[in-house]
């Protein structure tokens, strides 16, 4: 009796997620119209974490479980941090890192103290920054502008103004359950990016970018710090169940195990159904046409 009261319950919360999804993208859609930027994210705070590692003066260095580990970005690297970050970032955010360029105003931009260096660190790696196009309704994936390391030593000066979490997170794949994985992202990330992980377009001119290609700490940064319209993942999805989606984000979605041939680029069951049907239809017509000749 309870047991059924608590499994309908369950499924009413299921549903009416589901069914709020919509709403939740269309709220977002119209904050959007507000702010200039869909950012600000201040501090994402510390995932479920078993392992906190302090260092001797009791700062944190390291937190995590056998699913990921977060480290900070060395200190050591403060100082070149620094002088890339003037060089790179210091024109639209500011030499202080507060949003505030020299000849702008406060909230020209968004502010980066505080964003933890999981944040920084993704939105260097993935291209997106140095925006390319700092108008733009949304700074869009490009090739590596700085390198990894580069990435590593602007996390750190940006972080040792404020310190701040997400660190920067290292999945350990071996340990992850792809199926699991596959559920995960079906309930959680197929909405916006769509089963396949092609992505799809979502409200005022903004889209969901396909999962093709990305590395897996980006995928655990992205999912944890939730860039620009995508939502932050923290309390509600556990490191191994982050760390299962990524492993069925780098392996099936990048490179899909296509059962009966062809994967015909994942365009969905109609698509590849018109393509069927006309590589089908089309290669019977042409046979008919050689029997036919043939009959002269
Ligand atoms: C030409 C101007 C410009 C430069 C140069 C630039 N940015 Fe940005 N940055 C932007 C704009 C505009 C946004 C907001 C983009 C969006 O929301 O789609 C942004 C967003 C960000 C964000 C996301 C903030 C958040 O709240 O989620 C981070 C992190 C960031 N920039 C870091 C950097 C770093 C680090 C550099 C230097 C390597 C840099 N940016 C260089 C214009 C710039
Ligand atoms: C509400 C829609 C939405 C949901 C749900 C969502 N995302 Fe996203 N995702 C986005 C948007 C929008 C972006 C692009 C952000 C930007 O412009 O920087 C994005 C970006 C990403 C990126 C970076 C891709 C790139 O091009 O660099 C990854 C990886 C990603 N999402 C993975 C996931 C995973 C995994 C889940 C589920 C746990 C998920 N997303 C859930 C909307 C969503």
């Amino acid at each position: 009796m309870i047991g059924s009261f608590f499994k309908r319950a369950a499924l009413l919360t299921i549903l009416g997620v589901a069914s709020a999804g919509p709403l939740v993208l269309f709220a977002q859609g119209a904050d959007a119209a507000k702010q200039p930027y869909q950012t600000g994210r201040i501090d994402s705070g510390t995932p479920n974490s078993t392992t906190v590692v302090k260092d001797s003066k009791g700062a944190v260095v390291s937190y995590g479980n056998s699913s990921i580990t977060y480290n900070a970005p060395p200190t050591s690297l403060i100082g070149l941090g620094r002088a890339l970050y003037m060089q790179n970032c210091a024109s639209c955010h500011g030499t202080e890192a507060n949003g505030v360029p020299a000849t702008g105003s406060s909230g020209s931009y968004p502010a980066l103290v505080g964003l933890g260096p999981a944040t920084v660190d993704f939105w260097i790696t993935s291209g997106r920054m140095p925006a390319a196009d700092p108008r733009a309704v949304q700074a869009m994936r490009h090739v590596q502008k700085l390198t990894d390391s580069q990435a590593l030593a602007i996390s750190s000066w940006v972080n040792s103004l404020a310190p701040s979490y997400p660190y920067i997170p290292t999945p350990n794949l071996a340990t992850a359950n792809v199926s699991n994985g596959a559920a995960l992202f079906a309930l959680n990330c197929a909405a916006c990016h769509t089963i396949e992980g092609d992505g799809d377009a979502l409200a005022s001119n903004t889209y969901a970018p396909s999962l093709r290609n990305i590395p897996a700490v980006q995928v655990v940064e992205a999912i944890r710090t939730g860039p620009a319209n995508m939502p932050r993942f923290t309390g509600n999805l556990s490191d191994s169940q982050v760390n299962d989606i990524v492993k069925y984000v780098t392996t099936e979605i990048q490179h899909p195990n296509n059962p009966g041939g062809l994967g015909l680029g994942g365009l969905g069951p109609v698509a590849e159904g018109f393509i069927g049907l006309a590589l089908g239809v089309g290669g019977l017509a042409l046979f008919g046409f050689w029997v036919g000749e043939r009959d002269e």
